[in-house]
């Protein structure tokens, strides 16, 4: 089954028919929110809101184990995480959308493995690709479907939040080979990957990253971009669930 992850601005995902809600609690506590259970075009689908039904939970405070735990005991096969991201590239201006095929986490302190509880093995996954190949290409499969155009493919960098970067940052995730920043993309990747299942991002770009562009960045304006953006979020994962096969 697919699930998609809610970030900034998705809170729900609009034209989901949800049929359940379900509290679901895990051995590392309680997921952001309750797992929406529903029909999306035709296809049953499972939503959760990353940071919380009221968007109250800070990139750094979101319990990332226990979401990725809760949609894996659902039966979760595949997930689309929809991101919020400042865009770097110049290629990457406000709205746009892109899905990323690297990553370089710059976060901190945050709980980012399944496996180091006592007696567990140790045990190191391959992350040389840190997005699913196959999810990559549907995504891209499904912005010449929707007409829209998508960026496929950069590198995605984390930062802690959540607080916005200095301009200094910025220029060196640029000269890391960042495209675009965000704050919640680790460890959630990495988690999907120890689970086992397919994980790709579809990240809104809600601003120019700081100094990227003359002007103060602004949550109006942030807000302003990602309802764009997000519009054609929508349109590209109708167009997904199209190629998924199961019942
Ligand atoms: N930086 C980090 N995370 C973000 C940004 C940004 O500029 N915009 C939206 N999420």
């Amino acid at each position: 089954m697919l699930a998609i992850i809610g970030g900034s601005g998705l809170g729900r995902l609009q034209g989901l028919e949800i049929r359940e809600r379900k509290s679901v609690s895990t051995e590392y506590g309680e997921p952001s929110a309750r797992l929406s259970f529903g029909r999306f075009h035709d296809l049953n689908v499972v939503f959760l809101a990353r940071h919380g039904d009221h968007h109250s939970i800070p990139p750094h405070r979101i319990n990332y184990r226990a979401n990725i735990r809760a949609l894996q005991s659902a039966g979760v096969t595949h997930i689309v995480s929809v991101a919020a991201v400042g865009g770097i590239g110049a290629h990457l201006p406000p709205a746009t959308i892109a899905v990323p095929d690297q990553l370089i986490d710059y976060t901190h302190g945050r709980k980012s493995t399944f496996f180091e509880d006592p007696g567990t093995e140790v045990t190191h996954i391959d992350f040389t690709w840190p997005y699913s190949k196959g999810l990559i290409d549907r995504l891209g499969q499904s912005a010449e479907l929707a007409g829209l155009k998508v960026v496929i493919g950069g590198t995605y960098g984390c930062t802690q939040g959540p607080r916005l970067e200095t301009a200094a940052e910025i220029l060196r995730m640029e000269r890391d080979g960042c495209d675009m920043v965000g704050m919640t993309g680790m460890p959630e990747a990495a988690l999907a990957r120890e689970a086992g299942i397919e994980y790709a991002c579809c990240a809104v770009m809600a601003n120019w990253a700081a100094g990227k562009s003359p002007f103060e960045i602004t949550m109006q304006e942030i807000e302003r971009n990602l309802a764009k953006g997000l519009n054609d979020v929508a349109l590209l994962l109708e167009k997904l669930v199209g190629l998924f096969e199961y019942p």
